[in-house]
């Protein structure tokens, strides 16, 4: 059999580091060339594409920025001819740039909704939910033009579906991108574009950096992770591969949740 995506063109924002860095990775080890958008340097991305045999090319992208997402696909074109595949991890956690668990663990009330300024929930929102809205719709625009169908992937989260106290902006704006991802799915179902979201678990990407030597946050995050231990950014990647790939062509409008058996119960 081939490699799940040999040939084709994927453009994925927040590609510089965890969960975009290792789906970059993995496509290209699948026979995708990548274009990784994201505000941060990824040369350790390029350089992990063209280890696997693949071309890749970063464009700086702030995700918030529409016509920044529209140069982003038009580069990827203009590179590669075309854009196959796209995958939305740019993301955080919160507008301080900390993780939502370590908040928690240290019993912190100031992020609760009580204490939260509009502009710090405002933030997240942009950056998850506008961010996400304005790569889809450049990606849509673009396999939409070429008319041979294509695949969106939105990073959501587990948060998505479990509401977490101190962490109304991060929940919220995860649950938008799950119904966008549905609306959008409803919306192209019919052109042969498909859109699906994955919604990790605790995952060690640095959005969560620390967290194994807090022992009171990564309780928090294992009591509600039956498998016990945190996820591996290639295990999203996988889901993501999944969801990209044909073998997931009669697919569109759900969320998978890798998330080591939340939602079991
Ligand atoms: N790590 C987890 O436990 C976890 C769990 C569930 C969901 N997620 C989601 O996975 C996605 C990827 O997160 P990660 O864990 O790999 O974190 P990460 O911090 O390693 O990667 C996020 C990337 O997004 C980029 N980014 C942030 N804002 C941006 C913007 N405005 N424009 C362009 N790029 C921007 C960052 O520069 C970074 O490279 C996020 O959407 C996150 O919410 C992570």
């Amino acid at each position: 059999m081939g490699r799940a995506l040999e040939g084709r063109v994927a453009v994925v924002t927040g590609g510089a580091s965890g969960i975009g860095r290792a789906t970059a990775e993995r496509f290209a080890q699948e026979g995708a060339d990548v274009v990784v958008g994201d505000i941060a340097p990824a040369d350790e991305t390029v350089a992990l594409v063209e280890k696997a045999g693949r071309s890749a090319l970063y464009v700086r992208t702030d995700t918030t920025d529409e016509q920044q997402c529209d140069a982003l696909v038009a580069a990827a074109v203009e590179r590669f001819g075309r854009v196959d595949v796209g995958v939305a991890s740019a993301g955080v956690a919160s507008a301080a740039g900390r993780s939502n668990v370590q908040n928690r663990a240290a019993g912190e009330q100031s992020t609760h909704l009580v204490n939260l300024d509009a502009e710090a929930f405002g933030r997240v929102l942009d950056i998850n939910v506008t961010g996400v809205m304005l790569t889809d719709r450049a990606l849509a625009r673009q396999m939409l033009a070429q008319g041979t169908g294509g695949s969106i992937v939105n990073i959501a989260s587990s948060a998505a579906k479990i509401p977490l106290a101190g962490a109304a902006p991060y929940c919220v704006s995860k649950a938008g991108v799950f119904m966008l991802t549905k609306v959008l799915a409803l919306e192209l179902a019919a052109t042969g574009v498909r859109v699906n979201a994955v919604g990790p678990g605790y995952t060690a990407t640095p959005m969560i950096a620390g967290i194994e030597d807090d022992a009171t946050a990564l309780g928090m995050a294992m009591s509600i992770t039956p498998m016990n231990r945190l996820g591996r950014p290639e295990e999203i990647a996988a889901s993501c591969l999944f969801l990209a790939s044909d073998e997931s062509s009669f697919t569109t409008g759900q969320l998978l949740l890798p998330a080591g058996g939340q939602f079991t119960g």
